[in-house]
């Protein structure tokens, strides 16, 4: 039977990962610093899935699961998003102090490690799509937002070091604008969908040409469940989403097309937050022809079937 651990499990990925996994001959477990939902509490208890409350930036707590050998390990535990990024202590503290603790602790020579990377890492780089061995061109250490991709960098490297030495398999999973079902009304999709629920003003940050590439949870889903039973696994940084720019502006008004709201859109000036001027990514774009090489993926789900399901489930949600 594999061990399967899901580091960070009560987030937004983490969420959906649960659900998606096939359970049979399989021993799930899960730990997060804070506690599950009910809804999810229920499900898990259902499941027969193990949940303990760890903070992965204490040793002391995190021992009590070292004793297992664990096949996989999703580690999706981070501080996330700009405005919660903000504290660097904190971001640099969970990201670096937490992982280094997970590798000292958690992996074994056995056990695949799959980190969760992101595309920050190109920062400002201009040359689209960005390939994995492209360079980084983050901003001034003055803006607090870029701790979190040199944390996270950072710890791309320690993995990539570390499994030399320790002998580990690794998949360093650099991830495009994930969005839907069970994501933080703090991010994009889900906030402008509640704002056009609510028919309230959605903001749009200027300049008003600025792109994503929107990359339903599905398609994420889809990779991470088949790791557990693949019998040959290349180690290494992969860039995962959908490879399509979609400009924010059409992003927003699809949305609002497609709940009928009467919301309006205003732009936003200057990006600030907690008086911090944000310096903000214009475009990003990956380059997927090495997952797609290696591990045949690539996003299968469009723009407007991942909104119409994103849309009905916080309809749903919100009439609860
Ligand atoms: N969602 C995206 O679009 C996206 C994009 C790029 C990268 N990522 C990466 O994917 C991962 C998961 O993202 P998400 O959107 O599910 O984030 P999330 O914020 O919804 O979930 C993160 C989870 O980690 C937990 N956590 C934080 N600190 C912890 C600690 N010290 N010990 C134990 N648990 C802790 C949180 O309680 C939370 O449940 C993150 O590592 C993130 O950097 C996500």
């Amino acid at each position: 039977m594999k061990k399967i651990l899901i580091i960070g499990s009560n987030g937004f990925i983490g969420r959906n990962l649960i659900r998606s996994i096939n359970l049979i001959n399989k021993k799930i477990y899960l730990i997060d610093k804070i506690n599950p939902s009910r809804n999810d509490l229920k499900f898990i208890r259902e499941n027969k899935i193990s949940f303990k409350k760890i903070d992965i930036t204490k040793i002391k707590e995190l021992k009590k699961i070292a004793k297992i050998d664990f096949d996989v390990v999703y580690h999706l535990a981070s501080v996330v998003g700009v405005a919660k990024v903000l504290d660097p202590e904190k971001t640099i503290n969970i990201i670096i102090n937490g992982s280094k603790n997970v590798i000292d602790h958690l992996v074994k020579k056995k056990t695949l490690l799959v980190f969760f990377s992101t595309s920050e890492i190109y920062g400002n780089n201009i040359n689209l799509p960005w390939k994995e061995e492209d360079p980084m061109l983050l901003g001034s250490y003055k803006s607090p937002r870029w701790n979190y991709a040199k944390s996270k960098s950072l710890v791309e490297s320690i993995i990539y070091e570390r499994s030399k030495k320790k002998k580990f398999k690794f998949l360093i999973l650099r991830l495009f604008n994930i969005y839907g079902p069970y994501q933080s009304k703090f991010f994009i999709t889900p906030n402008i969908i509640l704002n056009c629920l609510k028919n309230k003003t959605c903001y749009l940050n200027y300049p008003t040409t600025q792109t994503r590439c929107f990359t339903y949870i599905d398609d994420l889903c889809d990779f991470l469940i088949k790791l557990p039973s693949k019998k040959k696994i290349i180690s290494g940084v992969y860039n995962i989403g959908n490879n399509k720019k979609t400009k924010i502006k059409d992003y927003i008004n699809l949305i609002i097309k497609l709940t009928k709201s009467k919301s309006k859109v205003k732009i936003n000036k200057f990006k600030m937050m907690n008086k911090i001027y944000i310096q903000d990514v214009i475009h990003r774009q990956p380059d997927i022809t090495k997952i797609n090489k290696v591990y045949r993926w690539k996003p299968k789900t469009d723009i407007l079937t991942g909104l119409i399901k994103t849309i009905d489930f916080f309809n749903k949600s919100s009439q609860q």
